[in-house]
């Protein structure tokens, strides 16, 4: 499903935005902030994976069980579903990767698909022109540093609401009313892969598998890396210049 109207003409490209970082380390945080501030729609490949295993679809019957051990669904089916999500009309002037591409083979497969030019970003802060000659677009790679103890910390503490998808955290960001979600008053619910077991896992698997996509960036000069461990506002700060220095429309255009 596309995020609300995120398409509109008048306002500037942003591109492509790929949030990485270890789980816990508040790509879903900072990537709803991103979403208020540039209106570009959010496309979290564990939100999708969840939204599939919840409706029982043939892709989340096969992804659930390897999400419940805290290991990466496999390549090919997390890039076939977001190749579909990033054909829809709100992610033309852009989107934020939350969670993808989590594998160097993911990484590649996102370059070949934004080489296949989808987007026209040959004025930049020019809207999309259906039709127009396309050009390739340069993702902004932000990574989110943050201590291992201190994201175990937060994953045992974060709850999140069905509806909205709103993220609370019990030590850091509590609800008003204790578990009942401040915007649609929900009863909050904690994510399956929050258990200490399978965080260890997940850690694990972001060592093993997505560390090296940070590695795939920086040698392409691409990698922005943000200190995660320090207030979300002064985190969001640095995102968001960073941001605005990539997308801000050249001189003379
Ligand atoms: P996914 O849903 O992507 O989970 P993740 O990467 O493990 O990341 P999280 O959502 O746990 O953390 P986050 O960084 O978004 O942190 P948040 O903002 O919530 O993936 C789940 C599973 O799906 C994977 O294990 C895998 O099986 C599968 N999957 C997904 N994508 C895949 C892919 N591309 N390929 C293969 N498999 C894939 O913040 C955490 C908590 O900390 C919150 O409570 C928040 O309030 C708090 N917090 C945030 N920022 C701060 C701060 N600055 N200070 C204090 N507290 C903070």
């Amino acid at each position: 499903m596309p995020n609300q109207d995120l398409s509109s003409q008048d306002l500037p490209n942003i591109g492509p935005i790929v949030l990485l970082g270890p789980p816990g380390a508040g790509k879903g945080t900072q990537a709803k902030r991103i979403v208020e501030e540039f209106k570009i729609p959010q496309i979290s490949t564990g939100d999708l994976l969840r939204d599939n295993v919840q409706r029982h679809t043939p892709l989340g019957v096969q992804a659930k069980a390897v999400m419940e051990r805290g290991d990466l669904v496999s390549d090919d089916l997390v890039c076939g579903m977001v190749g579909e999500r990033l054909q829809l009309d709100d992610a033309r002037r852009g989107f934020i990767l939350d969670g993808f591409p989590r594998t160097v083979e993911q990484a590649i497969w996102l370059d070949g698909f934004l080489q296949h030019g989808i987007f026209d970003n040959s004025k930049p802060g020019a809207s999309k022109v259906k039709g127009a000659k396309a050009a390739h677009w340069t993702p902004i790679v932000i990574r989110m540093d943050v201590d291992y103890n201190k994201l175990k910390f937060r994953l045992t503490g974060r709850r999140s609401c069905p509806v909205c998808g709103r993220i609370y955290n019990v030590h850091s960001q509590p609800a008003s009313v204790d578990e009942v979600c401040d915007v649609d008053g929900a009863k909050l619910v904690i994510r399956d892969d929050d258990r200490e077991e399978v965080i260890q896992e997940r850690l694990a698997a972001y060592d093993r598998l997505t560390k090296p996509v940070a590695d795939y960036y920086d040698r392409k000069g691409r990698l922005f890396v943000v200190n995660g461990d320090r207030p979300m506002d002064k985190v969001t700060a640095e995102i968001f210049q960073e941001i605005r220095r990539h997308s801000a429309p050249a001189s003379g255009h």
